[in-house]
Order: structure tokens, then sequence, then C-alpha cells
């Protein structure tokens, strides 16, 4: 009984509140119906099990919404497909950033150089900056996928680093041989 209470109450949580119940919108604003409501315009959209419960990442790759990474009009989009490993300290799984994932909505200087410098490891922050919404909490817990997805981006495991980072040192140890 009070586990059917729990997936219950886990499927009303998945259901959009109506923008005049939300608490952040002005229900005597006349202007309010010519919003659309979360329940009409991100049910259409590829369904995920956190946040505002939209697959923001498979909506982009299916053609679903076409965003624009800028305001100036003559910027093009410049994709990176770079993943960066980041080690974190202690035992949690280590952290893949993907560069193609956020280049395919944002421009590289919403994160360079202020929130991070373009050189792997040459900026030092903790998970609390992180959950105080600083780096990669600027933007992860407000307006991208929220930081208890910890797996999402504590993605790689010790064999697949060791792996990766044997791969990295090799190409270092060839690429300073040819000097
Ligand atoms: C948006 C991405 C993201 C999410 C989500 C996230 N982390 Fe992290 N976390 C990081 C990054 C990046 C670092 C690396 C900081 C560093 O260099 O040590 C980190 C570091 C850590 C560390 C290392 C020690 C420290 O305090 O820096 C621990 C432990 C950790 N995270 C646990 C968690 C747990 C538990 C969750 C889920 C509740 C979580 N993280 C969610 C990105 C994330
Ligand atoms: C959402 C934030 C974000 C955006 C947008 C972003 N980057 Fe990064 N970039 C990072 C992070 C995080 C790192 C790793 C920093 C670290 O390890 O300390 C990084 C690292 C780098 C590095 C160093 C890689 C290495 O192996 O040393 C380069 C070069 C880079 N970025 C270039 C770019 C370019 C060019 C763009 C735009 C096309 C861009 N970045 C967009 C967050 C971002
Ligand atoms: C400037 C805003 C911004 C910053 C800073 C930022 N991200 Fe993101 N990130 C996004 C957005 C937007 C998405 C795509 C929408 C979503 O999944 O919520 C995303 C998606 C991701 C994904 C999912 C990729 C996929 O293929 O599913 C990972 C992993 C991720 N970010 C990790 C990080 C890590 C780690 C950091 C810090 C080192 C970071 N992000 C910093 C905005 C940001």
């Amino acid at each position: 009984m009070g586990l059917l209470c729990v997936l219950t109450l886990t499927a009303l949580a998945s259901n959009w509140q109506k923008l005049a119940e939300d608490g952040l919108h002005d229900p005597t604003n006349p202007a309010l119906k010519l919003l659309q409501d979360p329940t009409e315009s991100l049910s259409v959209l590829p369904p995920d099990s956190t946040g505002n419960k939209v697959d923001w990442i498979r909506a982009l790759q299916n053609g679903d919404i076409k965003p624009r990474s800028n305001i100036l009009e003559q910027l093009e989009d410049e994709i990176l497909d770079l993943d960066v490993l980041i080690m974190a300290a202690g035992s949690a799984p280590i952290v893949r950033f993907p560069h193609k994932a956020h280049t395919e909505w944002l421009d590289c200087s919403n994160c360079h150089e202020h929130l991070f410098k373009s050189k792997a490891g040459a900026t030092q922050f903790t998970m609390l900056d992180i959950l105080q919404g600083e780096y990669c909490g600027t933007c992860h817990g407000a307006v991208s996928f929220p930081l208890t997805e910890c797996n999402r981006c504590h993605s790689v495991d010790p064999d697949e680093a060791n792996r990766i980072q044997r791969e990295m040192a090799t190409a270092k140890a060839e690429a300073d041989d040819k000097q």
C-alpha cells in the first residue's frame, strides 16, 4: 500500500503544472492565455525522468527544436566535438565533459574563459562549488538537468578512465618524440 502511494505520487509529480498555478506567473494577468501551458508544449517532446521532463539533447538531435546559440545573427554556431575528463578527488566516478552536447546550443563565450580556462585541469573547483551554483552549477540545477543526476556527469568508470589516460599519455609521448 505504502509503495503504491509512492508510485502514484511519482506519477503525479511527472505532470506539468499549469502556468496559472505554478506560483511564478500572475494568474490575474489577461496575457497569460497567450502563453502555451507546459502540458501542451512540452508533452510532444522526447520525455526525460527528471528536471522539466524533457530530454533536450534528443529533442535537438531529432530536430524537434531548433534553438539559436546566440543573439547575433551573423555569428555561425561553432560545434566542438571534444570530450574532456575531469578528475575528481576521492571516490566519485570520473566526470566526462562533452563539448559537443554543449556547443550545439552554447557559444564558447558562455564558459570560456570566465567559468573554465580552455586548458584541461587548469581550473580548480569542487562539487561543493557546483552545488552552490558555480562552474557546472551555473546551468545544471538551474536551466539544465538537475545535480541529483550524479551519473550523467560522473559517467566514466575507473577501467575506462585508465584506458583513456593511457591513450592520452601515449599520444603525448609520441608528440614529444617528434619535437
Ligand atoms: C553537472 C555535472 C555534475 C553532477 C550532476 C554531479 N557532479 Fe560531482 N563533480 C562534477 C565535477 C566536474 C567534479 C570535479 C571537481 C574536481 O575537479 O574535483 C565533481 C566532483 C565530485 C566529487 C569529488 C570531491 C569534491 O567534492 O569535489 C564528488 C564526491 C562528487 N562530485 C559527487 C557527486 C554526487 C554524489 C552527485 C549527485 C548527487 C554529483 N557529484 C553530481 C560534476 C557533477
Ligand atoms: C558549457 C561550457 C563550455 C562551453 C560552451 C565550451 N567549453 Fe571548452 N571547456 C569547458 C570545460 C569544463 C573544459 C575543461 C576545463 C578543465 O578541465 O579545467 C573545457 C576545455 C576546453 C579546452 C581545453 C581542452 C584540453 O584538452 O586541454 C579547449 C581548447 C576548449 N575548451 C575550447 C572550447 C571552444 C573552442 C568552445 C566553443 C566552440 C568551447 N570550448 C565551449 C567548458 C566549455
Ligand atoms: C552555460 C551552461 C552550462 C554549463 C556551465 C555546463 N553545462 Fe552541461 N549542459 C548544459 C545544457 C544546456 C545541456 C543540454 C540540456 C540538458 O541536458 O539539460 C547540458 C548537458 C550536459 C550533459 C549531457 C550530455 C548528453 O549527451 O546527454 C552533460 C554530461 C553535462 N552537461 C555535463 C556538464 C559538466 C560536467 C559541466 C561542468 C564541467 C557542465 N555540464 C557545465 C549547459 C551547461
